[in-house]
Parts: structure tokens; sequence; C-alpha cells
């Protein structure tokens, strides 16, 4: 949510800046700009919209700068417009900075910055924070890093910033505290500051990734240094970036969101790899070694996620109840931080997390930990805050997820809740040895079956063109299969802008049922499991009113395809895994709906990746 990107060193900095912005455009994408220092000048250029707009509004200005900052922004105080997009000024223009994250008590400080005589050109709180910062150093008399450090124990609320100043051009001041922030070390003592890594791997390897409540000076002439906003030094940790580039390029697709669909088998298999070991009949998931005991003794385990890794927490908990016969609660992290909730300290919460950042599945963790339960966290972005702020926690190794709909993300959540569920039940003793050896050696095969499913995509196109025009859908499942059916709906509405619902199958004659008529596109999950017949009977009371029925079908499966209006064949597999190859198709249909409706797959309207504001 907003991306930042920096740079101070000997290269031109705006292509750098501008490269790295495009990259991180998946944070936010209302407005983008740009400060470029040149010739004692702070020159700042805006534009509402992607940054390839930004680029245009660049064309024939003198950007011969070693010196910059940009950001690309995802709104939320004051609306996208030139005006609100950063970077912004202090009064003086002397400062310029770029921010992401809120600043919560920023009304009372303008209001206090006013009297001061302070005027303001935007609405937003970050203009609030750089007026802060000029004010601090007039007043106090302090250098600008000092400046900034106690502006920073003034304000209440997540940033991550950087501040370029006219006075100081060789060096530029980050911070960070709930978003995050990672400096680069380029191999001639030049810097690149970044929201992630991806606008950095193509210039170094070397990263620091700022803790919280660090303010980090880069300066071409003192190298990197490190304190607290309480002013207590630390040295810098200096890391080797693993990420390649290829993992953050189209590859040929023409999308993200398609190129990360069609990666499933791969980060499926890269998510399992070296855990699961068949030949000594063992799970090992070395992040949470230390916590098997917790998690078998557990009085309750807990997910707390958001949107489709709230999804993912609902797989979790029928495979944990299933497997473990532990109880499992899967929360809104946004409703349980503020509910007061009742929790044990023999209760695990375990965070589910695609980005590590996203502020109320954070928030929910602080509340969990205050209250005494173990914390472990699911997250794929590795160094993540929720990573780091957990217990312990087992990754998930998809790769970088770019498009902004998740989709390989989700079903690595899948593989490990399930890897952890298996682990825990065997350990437990609450599946024995030979079913345990079964389940594992059928969960194997898995990323083979992903495979299977896509090699079937085009007729999800065919699917997709018929029912592109529709202008609202129906998802239903049943036991494992309901959350796919609520992440199939979140898949179609958040790309095409199709009004979409996601039901349990039975559930659909207390109320839905009333929407069904000859327009309306009801994709009901129909593998063969436990629930079939049962959905086979949902599917009939659609098709008495007219409704058109699309069903994700085991292969084979002749019943049901008779009875649809169109059907996709998974293969068969263990009812506990299906939700692994039952999602892919509807990942397929949305993703080729939104194509087909002419609606920006990897960038959704008014949605941002990494959701670092509550
Ligand atoms: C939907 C989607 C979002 C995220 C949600 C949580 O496709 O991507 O619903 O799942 O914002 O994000 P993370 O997993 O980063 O905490």
């Amino acid at each position: 949510m907003c991306g930042i990107v920096a740079y101070v060193g000997q290269k031109q900095a705006c292509p750098i800046i501008i490269n790295g912005l495009k990259r991180l455009e998946y944070r936010g994408y209302d407005s983008a700009g740009v400060a470029l220092y040149k010739d004692g000048v702070i020159d700042v250029t805006k534009s509402k919209g992607k940054v390839a707009l930004l680029q245009e509004a660049l064309e024939g200005k003198d950007t011969n700068a070693t010196v910059g900052i940009g950001h690309t922004r995802w709104a939320t105080h004051g609306e996208p417009s030139t005006v609100n997009a950063h970077p912004h000024y202090s009064g003086d223009k002397k400062l310029a900075i770029i921010h992401n994250g809120i600043i919560e008590n920023y009304a009372s400080l303008r209001q206090e910055l006013m009297a001061r005589g302070h005027k303001f050109e935007s609405k937003t709180d970050t203009e609030v924070l750089i007026h802060l910062i000029e004010d601090i150093q007039a007043n106090e008399k302090v250098d600008i890093v000092e400046a900034v450090r106690i502006a920073l124990n003034e304000v209440v609320g997540a940033y991550a910033i950087v501040v370029l100043s006219k006075d100081n051009p060789d060096m530029l001041i980050a911070a960070k505290k709930g978003s995050p922030l990672v400096v680069g070390i380029g191999e001639q003592g030049d810097f690149y500051l970044a929201s992630d890594a991806t606008p950095i791997i193509d210039y170094t390897k070397n990263v620091v990734y700022l803790e919280e409540e660090e303010i980090a000076v880069a300066s071409l002439k003192d190298g990197l240094s490190i304190k607290t906003i309480k002013n207590q030094q630390k040295t810098p940790y200096v890391q080797k970036l693993e990420m390649e580039l290829e993992a953050i390029e189209k590859g040929g697709y023409d999308h993200f969101m398609l190129k990360e669909i069609y990666e499933q088998p791969k980060s499926i298999k890269d998510t399992m790899r070296g855990r699961i070991h068949l030949d000594k009949g063992l799970i090992a998931l070395g992040g949470i070694r230390d916590y098997e005991r917790a998690l078998a003794n557990a009085r309750r385990i807990i997910f707390v996620a958001c949107g489709t890794s709230w999804h993912a927490g609902l797989v979790a908990e029928y495979l944990f109840e299933e497997l473990t016969r532990i109880p499992v609660e899967v929360e809104y992290a946004s409703e349980f931080r503020y509910r007061n909730p009742i929790i044990y300290d023999d209760d695990i919460v375990i965070a589910i997390s695609q980005s590590g950042e996203t502020a109320d599945t954070l928030a929910a963790l602080e509340i969990a930990k205050q209250k005494g339960a173990t914390t472990l966290g699911i997250c794929n972005v590795v160094g993540s805050t929720i990573s780091r702020v957990t217990d312990a926690g087992a990754y998930t190794h998809a790769g970088p997820e770019i498009g902004v709909a998740s989709t390989k993300a989700f079903t690595a959540q899948v593989t490990v809740a399930t890897l952890m569920a298996l682990h825990i039940a065997h350990f437990k003793g609450s599946i024995n040895t030979s079913q345990f050896n079964r389940y594992l050696f059928e969960f194997q095969s898995i990323p083979d079956k992903v495979e299977r499913v896509l090699e079937k995509a085009a007729e999800s196109k065919v699917i997709a063109e018929i029912y592109k025009d529709a202008t609202n859908a129906l998802f239903l499942g049943r036991g494992i299969n309901f959350p796919v059916a609520l992440e199939g709906a979140l898949k179609l509405k958040e790309i095409s802008y199709i009004h979409a619902e996601g039901y349990p199958a039975a559930e659909m004659k207390h109320g839905p049922i009333a929407l069904i008529d000859e327009n309306m596109p009801v994709f009901v999950i129909a593998n063969q499991g436990p629930s079939y017949k049962k959905v086979v009977s949902n599917i009939e009371e659609v098709k008495a009113r007219s409704g058109k029925v699309i069903a994700i079908v085991t292969e084979g499966d002749k019943d049901v395809k008779d009875m649809a209006d169109y059907s996709f064949e998974v293969p068969e597999c263990d009812e506990l895994f299906t939700p692994l190859l039952t999602v892919v198709p509807l990942q397929l249909i949305s993703y080729h709906v939104a194509v087909m409706r002419g609606c920006n797959v990897d960038q959704p309207r008014n949605l941002a990746k990494s959701v670092t504001v509550e």
C-alpha cells in the first residue's frame, strides 16, 4: 500500500526511481510523484494516475540529478489527485518527503502547525509530517536527522518515510514503523531505498531491512548509520537478497496474475520442498519445531487473517479439525482486534499473510500476544513484519506475488496449513502412521495434478466468454470447498467488478435462491467427496429455477456433467487436498472474464496489495 523508491549516489536517480515505482505499482496506483535535487533546488513532479503518466509529465524536464525520492500512492487521506500525490514539501521547500502508512494524530498536529503559521497545500497526513519536521528544525535549532527523530516521537500511527533535504543533498533519511522499508547498499557506496526489494534487485543484493522505529541515514560521506527514534545506536545488519530478477518479471505472460496462476505447480512444490520426507515417514517444519508440543496440546487454534488469506484460514480449519481434532476458530483480523476476544494462554494464534505487513493482522497478533497466547505466522514475504513479530512460523515459498489478486499465495498458504495439520496430527497420534504415510504419498502428487488442471485452461476461456457479461454470480461449495467458493467469488468481483457471492451450497435455500434466474451463472464445486450427493441436489435446485450451472467436477463424472451447462474437470484426490485443485479453474475463469471485460487485471481499481492501513 503506497510504494516508496529513493536513490542517492553517482547515477541518474530519475530512471532508477521511475523503474522502481513501476515495479511497486501493485502497492498503489492512484497517483505518483518524484522529487529530484539539482543545483540547490528540490523539484517535485506529480501526476494523478499511474507511473506512466508521471513519466509523461517528466518529459522535457531536466531530470539530471543523482539524488531523488519517488512514490506511488493508494489514497488514505485526501482523494487521489495531483495535489495530494507525494512527495510533499515543507513550507520553505527545503525538505521533501515520501510516506507509506498513516499518521493518526495528523488533524491535531495540523491545527497546531496552522496556529504557528504553517500553510498546507494538500489534505494529506504526510504534508503535516514534513511541516512538523521543518517546524522542529527551525525552533529547536537541530540538524535534520534530529528533527526527524523528534518529529517521529510526536506522531501516532504507521510510517515508512524517506526525507530529502536541500541542505544535505548527499544523504537521505529514512524511518520505519508498521510499514516496510529496505535499504540497498550499492557497490559504489550509493544507496537504494524502497518499500520492498523489487526495485533494488537490479542494482544490489546487499540489503538492510529496517526494524520498527528505526531511522536510517544513508550518506555518501559517512555510509549507512541506524538509530532508533529513542536515540539508541544500532549496527546495520546486511543481508543477501535471495530473489532473482525473473521472479518479478512477466516472463512472456500477458499479466502477472496469469503467470502466477501458472506458477502454482512449482510454488506448491517449492512450499513442500525439504519438508516432506516419504522415506523417513515424516514432515519437517523447522520453523515451528519448538512449538509442536504446544500445538498438539493447544486448547484452541485461532487463525487471524484478511481477504484471501482468511479463506486459506477457513480451509485450515477443516484440515486441523479433521486431522488433529483440535478446535479451530478463524477470525477476520479486523474484527478480532476490536472485540476484546477471549484468549487463553494455551491458545495458539496463527496469522496468515502473504505480505506479512497487513495492518489488521499485525494488530490482531499484538492482542493475542498481550493476552499470553503463543503466536505463529504463515507468511510469504521473508523478513516481513509478521514473520518477525510472531514466536515462530513456517514460510510459504510462493516467490514474489505481484498481481494484486492473490493466487499462488493462497495455494501455498493452504499447502503450509496442510503440512502443519498432518504433522501435528501425526505428532499427537490423532492419525496413525499408515494414515499419515498414505496422506503424505498422495499430497506429494498434488503439484502434478494442478499441472493437469492447467492443461485444460482453454476450457476456462470458453466458459469466461459465455458468462463475461453477467452482472451477478453465485459460487457454491460445501465442506472444505466452501472457502473455495468464497475465494472464487472474491477473485471474480475484485478483478472483473462483477458482483459475486460465495455461499455454502445448502445455505442457498435460505436467501440467495431468490436471485436465481436464467441470467445467473452459478459456479458449483461438485467434486466427488463426502458431500457430493448433497451438492448434486443443490445443483438440481438451481436448474429447477433456470439458473446456469458451471460445475467443477472430478474427472470422469458424467452425472453432474449432464446436469450442468458447463463443467470443468479436476483430477481425483483425497477430499482434504481438493481446494488446491478446485480453486484453479475459478482463478482462470475470473482472469479471462476480467481480460475480456477490458479490466486491468494486475491492478484492479481502488485496490492495493499489502494493506498497511486499517
Ligand atoms: C485478494 C487479496 C487480498 C489479500 C488481503 C490480505 O486477492 O489478495 O484479499 O489476501 O489483503 O493480504 P495479506 O495476505 O498480505 O495479509
